[in-house]
């Protein structure tokens, strides 16, 4: 769409029933804070520009809504003295003359670019004023959508509202499109004198159409538009986004075997034939290729998992572990900032950190990189087709070649050739008979403790 839009956020409110130490729109939905997730809806539909009207936290607001490609701009509203009042404080910015202006709320984190991209549309053909609405089963607390011949004539507030009028259920979910080149002229003609003594941005409706203007209104799903006031509805807020991101997975053709059981981060991305076994959280920046297995009860951040590549039951992948084709990292392994090759095979009980793991190289039990000293993080190569026997200690900085053998249970300090075998522990030394020497030396000491000697 080319014409041009304002987005004004409203996230001024004091957030008192999140019961918090800041903003409510700061607060994660799929590891992302909400204010993200309603500016990148925003933004889907080609707006540009945005303003974030702020009160506590302006700064992290500002930061956390900022996305690339949209220039964000914060304007503080000082005094909560309603949402048209809200609407106004972005008034530089309307005034800098815009096609279109959204209006969308900071805590609604379900929301997608469908109703604001219909919403523009309606403004493209004409109308002054976009009502995004809603139906719902309990429309209380929420404006109702007053309709006369087919036409929306008014939103009343809850507190306003007749008996008659509260048993509408087709609701104001508060976002909205208006002409940019009206909007300052309509927003300046809201005034306070109604039940809560508020500047309400739905008086907007009336206004216009008084002004012999067009107000229409476009629907979205009780779901999507769906706020959030305290941490208990946080909570049902992420398990509407999950059910949602889990669903697309799915028929996008990921294999989920208990999809309730996974977890997924706003920008977890899984290829088509992945498996997701039971019980596994993916923490933001995760790619999963095709093909690829995650067993259960592992926790991958920040990490890509290549095509068939498995990781699992029990695995860990922190930020920057990156695993190639067919490698696998079994049960109860971490692997940081890493990569792991081609078949690589890291399978049981290990630690690999700020390590290059070569094709093919099989990483024993309990091996460990040692790769802080206390101040510093050093690198550890392990090379193409190496074998690195079981309960080995690799302490970084060091490399170990192509195709060499490590023996069980060595500390290794020093690079190792390609080919070369390194033994870093004490020799076995084996006495005959001495187990038994020393087994009757402790019964006769047992014996004579009990003599009373
Ligand atoms: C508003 C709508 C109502 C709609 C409902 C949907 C009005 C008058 N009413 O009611 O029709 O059904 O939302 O949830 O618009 N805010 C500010 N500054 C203010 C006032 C509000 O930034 O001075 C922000 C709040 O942080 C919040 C949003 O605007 O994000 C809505 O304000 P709220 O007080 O929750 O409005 P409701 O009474 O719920
Ligand atoms: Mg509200």
């Amino acid at each position: 769409m080319s014409r041009s839009c304002l987005a004004v956020i409203l996230a001024a409110g004091d957030s008192t029933r999140m019961k918090s130490s800041m903003s409510k729109v700061l607060h994660k939905v799929a590891g992302r804070p909400m204010i993200a997730h309603v500016m990148a809806a925003v933004a889907s539909t080609g707006v540009s520009d945005a303003a974030l009207v702020v009160g506590r936290d302006a700064e992290a607001v500002v930061k956390a809504g900022s996305l690339d490609g949209v220039s964000v701009e914060a304007f503080q509203q000082t005094e909560r003295l309603g949402t048209g009042h809200a609407v106004l404080a972005a008034k530089d910015a309307i005034a800098r003359g815009y096609d279109d202006i959204l209006v969308a709320y900071g805590d609604v984190p379900l929301v997608t670019p469908a109703p604001f991209a219909a919403a523009r549309e309606k403004l493209a053909q004409g109308a002054d004023v976009v009502v995004i609405g809603f139906h719902t089963d309990n429309p209380n607390g929420y404006g109702r959508l007053l309709v006369e011949d087919g036409e929306l004539i008014a939103i009343r507030e809850e507190k306003d509202a007749t008996d008659e009028e509260r048993r509408i259920t087709w609701c104001n979910s508060g976002l909205m499109a208006i002409d940019g080149r009206k909007a300052l002229s309509l927003l300046e003609r809201i005034r306070n004198d109604n039940a809560k003594g508020e500047y309400y941005l739905t008086d907007i409706v009336e206004i216009a159409r008084a002004a012999g203007g067009r107000v229409m209104v476009v629907d979205a799903p009780e779901t999507e538009v769906a706020g959030c006031n305290n941490r208990a509805e946080l909570a049902v807020l992420e398990r509407h986004w999950q059910e949602r991101r889990r669903q697309e997975l799915m028929l996008s053709g990921v294999t989920m075997i208990a999809p309730e059981t996974v977890f997924l981060s706003y920008d977890t991305e899984i290829a088509q034939d992945a498996v997701i076994e039971p019980n596994v959280f993916f923490g933001p920046h995760v790619t999963v290729e095709s093909g690829a297995v995650i067993h259960s009860f592992s926790h991958i951040e920040g990490a890509h998992i290549g095509a068939d590549a498995e990781i699992g039951p029990f695995a860990r992948l922190r930020p920057g572990a990156k695993l190639l084709v067919h490698a696998k990292v079994g049960n109860f392994c971490e692997v940081k900032n890493s990569e792991i090759g081609e078949g690589a095979k890291v399978n049981h009980l290990t630690y690999i950190g700020d390590s290059f793991v070569g094709p093919r190289a099989n990483i024993g039990a309990g091996t460990i990189t040692c790769n802080y000293d206390g101040v510093n993080k050093h690198v550890t190569r392990i090379g193409a087709n190496s074998f690195i026997g079981s309960n080995s200690s690799l302490v970084a900085p060091v490399s170990i070649g192509d195709g060499a053998y490590i023996a069980s249970g060595s500390v290794i300090t020093e690079d190792v050739p390609a080919d070369a075998l390194a033994l870093g522990r004490a020799r076995q030394e084996v006495k005959p008979e001495r187990a038994k020497v020393i087994r009757e030396r402790a019964l006769a000491f047992k014996a004579a403790k009990k003599a009373g000697k």
